[in-house]
């Protein structure tokens, strides 16, 4: 089976590509080709099969159509700027989180045949008011730009898989936790900077309250979404083709609770609480839980507990051990 990854040198990209490797199978089929492409040239790894890394952007759609000329059995299309990207620069938002996917989509019908899609949507999708658990059945109606460009994906997708010139799922992640690297810009960043930087014996700021409640799930679990999402018999969704990932809801407080059980309260102590209204304005804009009762029929599996996230990053970005 021949693999392509849009996006393969992001985060969770980075973690697909990793599990694809050690795994080797999907659904019990052997992975024969992979095809990586990013705007920047993702890494190569080391592999049983050949492997090819592209550069190209996914706004222009002769990019796509090259990659699509060996007719990838799946598609992990994990390309996107991020919410606050997408909210500072409209035109470039609209450009590649909604164009990239029209251009993936006719690329493929193009080709005339019908390959598995996976597409990593996103929870703002939604917009408040929210009830205390979002359910299947609750509206999309984002209140962002990032929010409509994953919603209209989803809807090209529903529509080109009811029309058979695809088959495709598209799964809205939770925030992703613990972000491994630096510390980034996105408003979300404070929830994997307050564990990260503190784990390796770094301050980190906290700009909300501690009662503020979130959707997370470990970039380990998120990768396992993806695999799963690849090989689902996905008539079982029926026409409704994008499901939310069941995730944990934690508060700020808790996530700093089980900190301090993994790594001890001096670790913890080095979180500052700097409050700043702007990131706390967004924030509260924000889902705080679900009822993903779809998904976890359908065999999705969330984290077992805030815990197990920060052990999870121990494990597979410290060796280990606390830095
Ligand atoms: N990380 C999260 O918490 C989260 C939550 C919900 C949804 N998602 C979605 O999951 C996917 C992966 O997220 P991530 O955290 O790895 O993001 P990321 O920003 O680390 O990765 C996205 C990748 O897309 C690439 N990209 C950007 N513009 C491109 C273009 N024009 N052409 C080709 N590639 C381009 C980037 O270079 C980057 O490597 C994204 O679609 C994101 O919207 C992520």
């Amino acid at each position: 089976m021949h693999v392509l990854i849009l996006g393969a040198a992001g985060m969770v990209g980075r973690k697909l590509v990793e599990r694809l490797c050690s795994d080797a199978v999907i659904g019990g089929r052997e992975i024969t080709a992979m095809t990586l492409f990013d705007i920047v040239e993702p890494q190569k790894p080391v592999t049983a099969w050949p492997v090819s890394v592209r550069a190209g952007d996914i706004g222009e759609r002769s990019d796509i159509d090259k990659l699509l000329l060996h007719k990838p059995d799946v598609i992990f299309h994990l390309a996107a700027l991020a919410s606050g990207g997408s909210e500072e620069d409209f035109d470039a938002g609209y450009r590649i989180n909604l164009d990239g996917t029209r251009h993936l989509v006719e690329a493929i019908r193009a080709q005339n045949y019908c390959p598995r899609v996976v597409y990593t949507s996103s929870i703002a999708v939604f917009g408040a008011p929210f009830p205390d658990a979002i359910d299947d059945v609750f509206l999309s109606a984002p209140l962002t730009s990032y929010g409509a460009q994953k919603a209209c994906s989803e809807l090209l997708l529903a529509d080109y898989s009811r029309r058979g010139l695809l088959d495709a799922i598209a799964i809205r992640l939770p925030t992703v936790i613990i972000r491994p690297g630096r510390p980034n810009r996105a408003a979300s960043g404070f929830f994997s900077n307050i564990l990260r930087e503190p784990l390796i014996g770094r301050e980190a700021v906290l700009p909300v309250s501690r009662d503020v409640c979130h959707w997370m799930a470990s970039p380990r679990t998120t990768a396992g979404f993806l695999v799963h999402a690849a090989s689902l018999d996905l008539t079982r969704l029926g026409d409704r083709r994008a499901l939310t990932m069941p995730g944990i809801s934690v508060s700020v407080g808790e996530m700093i609770e089980s900190l301090k059980r993994i790594a001890g309260a001096d670790r913890a102590a080095l979180i500052r609480d700097e409050p700043d209204e702007t990131i706390a304005r967004i924030v509260d804009g924000w889902p705080r839980a679900f009822k993903t009762e779809r998904a976890l029929r359908l065999g999705f599996v969330a984290d077992r507990s805030m815990d197990d996230i920060i052990r999870i990053h121990i494990e597979d970005e410290l060796g280990g051990r606390l830095g």
